[in-house]
């Protein structure tokens, strides 16, 4: 009788877990992890992924430009890129059961050179048993890093008429597919929010997209990050990309910033419609509520 019970208890923890892995959108998103203290913090915290932006700037107090932590307009921080991802790989390491992610904005294609070599430490697949040697290196298999690593860029020009100068997409995507383990988060730079409160994604910025990341043969996963106000009116050309990059196991990344004028209902209609273990979901709290996403179904 016990012992039934406790099976019991054991397949609903494995089916709510499996329910979350194909809820996307019950990720959670810690935004600008930029310097040490914040990094501590949001260790200590449940948050799931780190986003964090990388320029090429300074360590206060040395000469040395290196790829850092910090936004622009900034470009000193107190925190590398090296000693970010190693503090995090460190604590992934330490934390077994609670692998957190990282996603790492590049402001510049400079800062994704600069910065080949600090990924790679980390963005290799899974090493095969290609010596024939599968004992001696399973210890070190299994200290390999394995936690999500993100790889974002603003690569094209997007809505509405955004004028940000993107980052080189032919180099970002030949580059970024050297790193097959990463995935790729690729999107449009825009121009929303404040007074600007219409817009969309257009056929011809989808369509490019589309092109570059078959004109690289790129092969790994991908995922679109798309604002929230501009997705919503954008449904059929996003229903459009996924669909053809479902090969790469694709999926979106709705963000928003605070304040952006969102036509909810229609948002929410584009999220059932691709689906929620295709949408992460990166929005302020008050958006994410009033989303009033589909509850998991109850377990008898
Ligand atoms: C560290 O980063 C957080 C989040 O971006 C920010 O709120 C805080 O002001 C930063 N602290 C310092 C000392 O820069
Ligand atoms: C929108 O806001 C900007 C500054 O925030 C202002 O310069 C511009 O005139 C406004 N445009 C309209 C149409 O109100
Ligand atoms: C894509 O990568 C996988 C391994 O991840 C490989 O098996 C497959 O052949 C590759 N496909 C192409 C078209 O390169
Ligand atoms: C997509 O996911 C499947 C199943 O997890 C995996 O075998 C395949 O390699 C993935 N393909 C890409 C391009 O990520
Ligand atoms: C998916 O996750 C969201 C956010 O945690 C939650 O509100 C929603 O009820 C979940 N839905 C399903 C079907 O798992």
């Amino acid at each position: 009788m016990l012992r039934l019970l406790v099976l019991a208890v054991a397949a609903t923890v494995v089916s709510s877990e499996e329910e979350n892995m194909r809820n996307l959108t019950t990720v959670t998103w810690a935004h600008a992890v930029n310097n040490k203290t914040y990094l501590e913090a949001v260790l200590a915290s449940n948050i799931c992924m780190l986003e964090a932006d990388i320029v090429l700037g300074t360590i206060s107090g040395k000469d040395e430009v290196i790829p850092v932590m910090a936004h622009p307009p900034a470009t000193s921080s107190d925190l590398s890129l090296a000693n970010f991802l190693s503090t995090v790989a460190q604590y992934n390491y330490e934390n077994t059961d609670k692998q957190k992610g990282v996603k790492l904005d590049f402001k510049s294609i400079e800062a994704f050179e600069s910065s080949q070599d600090v990924i790679a430490r980390y963005s290799k697949p899974q090493s095969s048993c290609d010596h024939g040697q599968c004992n001696l290196r399973r210890n070190i298999t299994q200290s390999q890093p394995n936690f999500p690593i993100w790889l974002n860029a603003d690569i094209l020009p997007g809505p509405v008429d955004s004028q940000v100068k993107p980052v080189d997409p032919a180099k970002f995507l030949e580059l970024g597919s050297k790193h097959p383990r990463a995935v790729l988060s690729v999107g449009w730079t825009t121009n929303y929010g404040g007074n600007l409160t219409e817009g969309e994604y257009s056929g011809e910025q989808i369509g490019t997209m589309l092109r570059m990341i078959n004109e690289h043969h790129i092969n790994q996963t991908v995922t679109f990050p798309v604002r929230a106000g501009l997705a919503a009116n954008s449904q059929p050309v996003i229903l459009d990309l996924l669909r053809e990059t479902s090969s790469l196991n694709s999926s979106m990344t709705v963000w928003s910033s605070e304040g952006d004028h969102v036509e909810v209902d229609r948002l929410r209609a584009l999220i059932l419609t691709v689906g929620l273990e295709r949408t992460y979901l990166d929005v302020p709290q008050e958006l994410a509520a009033k989303l009033h996403l589909p509850p998991a179904k109850a377990k008898n």
